[in-house]
């Protein structure tokens, strides 16, 4: 875990690196961090010492609840791409505490528990003294991955999100 508070170096590498690799992985232009003094940036070091998890994690305020998209889901090509691309959400704001401003696997060692792994260490860390529950954390506009693994993560399809470019 890296904290604002650490060497200057430190956070300064773990920056570079945040946007380097995943922001670029991640495959689209990220919100840039609202507020780099009060993120955490978690790391995940394989037993071979490679970085092969990341995530950052921001203080956040409130959040959307993503509403659950009746219909048939399209069967294949841009129509299916697009359909896990958007999502709906609700427009009553909910607190929320924590917001998960990128996660990140590096592909090869994704499916075996990485990013549930750090998405616990955050619930545990981010706020001392306490253990948030997935009601007050939140994901900044997910991917169709991301999607898929808060969905699985938070047992809800209605997970909450923040950070999303408005589209009526
Ligand atoms: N498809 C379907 N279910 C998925 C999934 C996927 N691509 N990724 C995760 N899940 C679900 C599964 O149910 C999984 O449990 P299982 O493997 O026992 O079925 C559960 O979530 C936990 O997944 P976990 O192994 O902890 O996730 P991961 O380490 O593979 O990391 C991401 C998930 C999203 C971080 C990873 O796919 C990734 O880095 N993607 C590219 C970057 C990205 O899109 N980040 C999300 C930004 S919001």
């Amino acid at each position: 875990m890296i904290l604002p508070d650490d060497p200057k170096y430190a956070v300064k590498k773990v920056h570079v690196y945040v946007r380097e690799i995943v922001d670029n992985e991640l495959g689209f232009k990220q919100v840039s961090l609202s507020c780099p003094a009060k993120t955490k940036v978690y790391l995940f070091v394989s037993n071979e010492k490679m970085i092969v998890g990341c995530l950052v994690a921001e203080s956040i305020k409130q959040a959307f609840r993503v509403l659950s998209e009746p219909g048939a889901v399209p069967s294949s090509g841009q129509d299916a791409l697009q359909h896990h691309r958007a999502w709906r959400c609700s427009t009553e704001p909910e607190p929320a505490i924590c917001g998960i401003s990128r996660i990140w696997v590096f592909g090869p060692k994704r499916r075996k528990g990485i990013a549930r792994h750090m998405v616990d260490t955050v619930r545990s860390t981010f706020m001392y003294g306490c253990y948030l529950s997935t009601n007050e954390i939140a994901f900044s506009d997910p991917t169709p991955d991301g999607k898929l693994f808060a969905t699985k993560y938070c047992q809800t399809p209605n997970f909450l999100v923040y950070n999303f470019i408005y589209n009526n």
